[in-house]
């Protein structure tokens, strides 16, 4: 049965003043990265900047902890520190997303707020339908549905998704995350002036486009933007199989650097490369903003990977955002770095400056935390034949090997706390800045060279942080205990 936009507030706003009633204490509810106020939280959606105010609307079933009937959640920030949790955006309450108000984007046109979705449909005879659509706010926060722009072309599956728009030379440009009729991941490219009428220009990028062999069956997400005199092309590719260190998580998300010739409507590129190393991170999504950055979002997590394992789910919530990363270009690289506002959230910071580590494991004064940043800068370079390792509260450790110049990752299994390990190729070592939430960890290596994200579920007590070396390594390590803000 199909339930009004109103029914479906009503029974929202029922179940979060249940939800206040039963506040149980959480431990792993995080301090500073987005979750859902409950229920399952997955793809950011319509990030922009809009008025001086960051919205970043999200996938949301509001109702459960498994995937469902998606509306678009919606969360604002002038800072990206403080988040104000705003109505819900989008319901599934038409008949053309009546089983989904799936993943979109956001644009501004005349001072309004547009964004374009996805609307997830089966029909009477169980078969997925998808319509391109579009709805319309004055306010970034009141939306009016004006219903499917653009219908699935021939060529494709009903697996055509993902609309992410954006204006070139005075033209509007879409593209889309699609399975061609072959069963092989594409992305395919659209144009309007007037954000209403859609010419299909073809796929632009897939398996089997441009040289690129095979590469999965389906790709989510797409995301294409200028950076420095380059394109950037980030996409989520579902059915990719594990290469050595490469391709481990269940889907992937990550880039190629290229040049979109809007013309013949063709783009040039590069190889594949993912964009974090670690264990939780899929379907993320950039904007630009008043200042000129490129900013990104993901999931914090994965479809269908260890979601049934997930301890939140029994206080009715899953999921979270990761941190808002800047990205920058140097040659075909991508850098990731923290968004710099973030470091209005350090509180108290503990100093050790020229640490000597030899073959002992060594906890330092002060260098703690369940919610914490931690900097660690290494004076030297790392010698031949040395693993230096730091433990995150018993339950991650992240291992340098200058040997096989190798950065790992592990943690603990979330329900069978045995070990798991995630490694990337790093040939030096500098720095390692890591943001530990209560139930996370970002490291960000070198600068934003390498990014490695992956949720934990510690002993919520356990604040512990140990380094460790097989021989003598000096480095200096800054830790700021963070604010909870959320
Ligand atoms: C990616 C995704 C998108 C889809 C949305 C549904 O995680 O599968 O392709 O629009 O999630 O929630």
């Amino acid at each position: 049965m199909l339930q009004t936009k109103q029914q479906i507030i009503d029974k929202l706003h029922k179940e979060l003043e249940e939800q206040a009633k039963n506040n149980k204490p959480d431990p792993y509810r995080l301090a500073y990265h987005l979750m859902p106020p409950m229920g399952l939280l997955n793809d950011p959606n319509g990030f922009i900047q809009f008025n001086g105010v960051y919205h970043l609307f999200f996938q949301w079933n509001p109702f459960a902890t498994e995937h469902g009937s998606k509306c678009w959640g919606h969360y604002t920030s002038g800072d990206f520190v403080h988040w104000k949790h705003e109505a819900v955006a989008l319901t599934p309450s038409d008949w053309f997303d009546r089983n989904g108000c799936y993943s979109g984007s956001a644009i501004e046109k005349d001072g309004k707020l547009i964004v374009f979705y996805t609307g997830n449909v089966k029909n009477e005879q169980g078969e997925r339908e998808t319509y391109q659509c579009m709805a319309v706010s004055e306010d970034g926060v009141h939306f009016e549905k004006k219903g499917p722009v653009l219908s699935l072309p021939p060529g494709y599956t009903a697996h055509f998704r993902d609309p992410k728009v954006w204006q070139h030379n005075g033209r509007w440009y879409m593209i889309i995350g699609a399975q061609s009729s072959d069963e092989t991941g594409k992305a395919v490219l659209f144009t309007s002036t007037d954000l209403e009428s859609w010419e299909h220009l073809g796929a632009v990028a897939g398996a089997h486009v441009n040289q690129l062999g095979d590469f999965g069956y389906m790709w989510e997400c797409p995301d294409l933007f200028p950076l420095g005199d380059k394109d950037v092309f980030i996409v989520s590719p579902q059915g990719i199989a594990p290469d050595g260190y490469l391709y481990n998580n269940l889907y992937q998300s990550g880039y190629f650097i290229g040049k979109l010739d809007y013309i013949n409507a063709a783009f040039t590129h590069g190889d594949f490369t993912e964009l974090d190393r670690g264990f939780d991170f899929y379907a993320p999504q950039t904007t630009m903003d008043d200042k000129g950055r490129r900013l990104l979002f993901a999931w914090m997590g994965l479809p269908e990977e260890n979601e049934d394992s997930h301890p939140t789910r029994e206080n009715g919530w899953i999921h979270a955002m990761t941190l808002p990363r800047c990205l920058e270009l140097r040659g075909d690289k991508l850098f990731q770095k923290p968004a710099e506002e973030l470091q209005q959230l350090r509180k108290k910071k503990v100093e050790h400056k020229n640490v000597i580590l030899d073959t002992c494991p060594q906890k330092l004064d002060g260098i703690r935390g369940t919610a914490a940043e931690l900097l660690i800068i290494l004076n030297e370079e790392v010698g031949p034949d040395t693993t230096f390792t730091v433990s995150i509260r018993e339950e991650a450790e992240i291992t340098f090997d200058s040997t096989l110049k190798r950065l790992t990752l592990s943690r603990l299994r979330f329900a069978a706390k045995t070990k798991e390990y995630r490694h990337c190729r790093l040939a030096h070592l500098n720095s390692l800045q890591i943001f530990i939430d209560t139930s996370s960890i970002e490291i960000f290596v070198n600068d934003g060279e390498e990014v490695f994200t992956a949720r934990i579920f510690p002993d919520p007590g356990n604040d512990t942080i140990t380094f460790a070396a097989n021989s003598r390594l000096s480095f200096n390590v800054t830790k700021w205990d963070m604010s909870f803000v959320l």
